[in-house]
């Protein structure tokens, strides 16, 4: 089947007639294939050697951007003016194994998006400091650890991926600083359908890498942003309304039961009492409708555990608001007083999120969910 390769380069003039020549022998005998090289207008000039390239083998195509845009966006553009079924990603520097290139190709015969990794057995790095090991080992963990991304190497700048599927996630992409992969692989979310080839990343050759603090932090950036937006969910707005009604059902209560003959501390504890329940009821029929207790042993099993995450959530909101109270008075030149409002409020955030996360784990475990 027809394979584009794209070829991100940004003065990568010392590399990349090597990394052409290198493609054209893994390639081997096939002639259905074409190069991609999308440069950034390299003042080294790496764009008029593709220009060159594109001379002598027309499977050599040039895509010249005027305004440096970035690794990732090179990438995507590489892919969209792709003309091949199977299209595959790879540095122009040789770092990674171009030899491996068919067997990443191969892999989309069966799987939807192949990554080549050097965190799989046979694969690894034979020459960075332990700084930037480190750097990555960190990276991938968090991505891990947010994104649910299940490959070992979702940092990779080697990859391939079927035409289709990358038509389909395309609009969805924000194509910054170099994690494309991890972009795309969110997107996908069908870990199954994700093939790893071990490679081993090899030391530069020539020019220099370009990775700086800037790609760092746009590292950061993408993961927070994907992070959100899975994490602030429709279930969880839904659930952050119910907590604030929750708030008017408490007022409410407190002020009709405190005209009748309620000590006042007895009123305020029944109104506590009705918010939590109102709000469990909500929760149950509107937040977690598709997993909703039905019965009433089950409700007030759900109740209980409702009740007992409110208060272990209770305990965190007082704890992190006295820490931020603190933080805020060496950060800033607040009062005591106005320190621990801005405490409060971060209390709030931190009970809300763990309240949520808890209950959706334990009070509405999907194992309850009736069928
Ligand atoms: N068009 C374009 N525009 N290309 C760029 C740009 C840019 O702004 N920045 C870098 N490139 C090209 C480089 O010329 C090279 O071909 C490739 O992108 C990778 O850049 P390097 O600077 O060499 O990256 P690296 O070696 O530090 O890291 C690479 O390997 C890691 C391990 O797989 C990248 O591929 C990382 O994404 C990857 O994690
Ligand atoms: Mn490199």
């Amino acid at each position: 089947m027809y394979a584009s390769i794209i070829l991100p380069t940004y003065n990568e003039r010392e590399n990349l007639a090597n990394c052409v020549e290198a493609v054209r022998q893994a390639m081997g005998p096939r002639t259905d294939w074409e190069i991609i090289v999308v440069d950034d207008n390299s003042p080294d000039g790496t764009w008029e050697l593709a220009e060159q390239l594109g001379q002598q083998d027309p499977r050599v195509r040039l895509y010249r951007r005027i305004d440096r845009k970035g690794l990732s966006s090179a990438i995507v553009d590489g892919l969209a003016m792709a003309a091949g079924q199977r299209l595959l990603v790879t540095d122009a520097d040789m770092q990674h194994d171009i030899r491996k290139i068919p067997d990443l190709l191969a892999a989309l015969d069966t799987a939807e998006v192949s990554v080549g990794s050097r965190y799989v057995g046979g694969g690894g790095i034979s020459d960075w400091p332990a700084h930037r090991r480190f750097a990555s080992t960190m990276a991938t963990r968090v991505c891990h650890l947010l994104l649910r991304v299940r490959v070992t190497d979702p940092m990779s700048g080697f990859f391939a991926i079927r035409r289709g599927i990358f038509e389909r996630i395309a609009p969805q992409l924000n194509p910054r600083g170099y994690k494309i992969l991890m972009e795309i692989l969110h997107w996908h979310g069908k870990p199954e359908r994700v093939a790893e080839i071990a490679y081993v990343f090899n030391p530069r050759r020539a020019g220099e890498s370009k990775l700086s603090s800037g790609v760092i932090w746009d590292y950061g950036l993408s993961l927070l942003e994907l992070a959100s937006r899975r994490f602030i969910s429709a279930r969880f707005l839904k659930y952050g309304l119910v907590g604030v009604s929750g708030v008017g059902v408490q007022f409410l209560a407190f002020n009709l039961l405190w005209k009748h003959p309620l000590s006042e501390s007895l009123a305020l504890a029944a109104a506590i009492a009705t918010a939590a329940l109102s709000n469990y009821l909500i929760n149950n029929i509107w937040t977690f409708h598709d997993r909703r207790h039905r019965g009433f042993g089950a409700m007030l099993k759900g109740l209980a555990w409702f009740l007992a995450i409110s208060g272990s959530g209770a305990i965190i909101n007082h704890a992190v608001s006295l820490d931020a109270k603190t933080w805020v008075l060496q950060v800033s030149s607040l009062t005591s007083e106005a320190a621990l409002n801005v405490g409060m409020v971060v209390g709030i955030m931190f009970a809300t999120a763990w309240n949520y996360l808890l209950n959706r784990s334990f009070t509405w475990s999907f194992q309850d969910k009736p069928e």
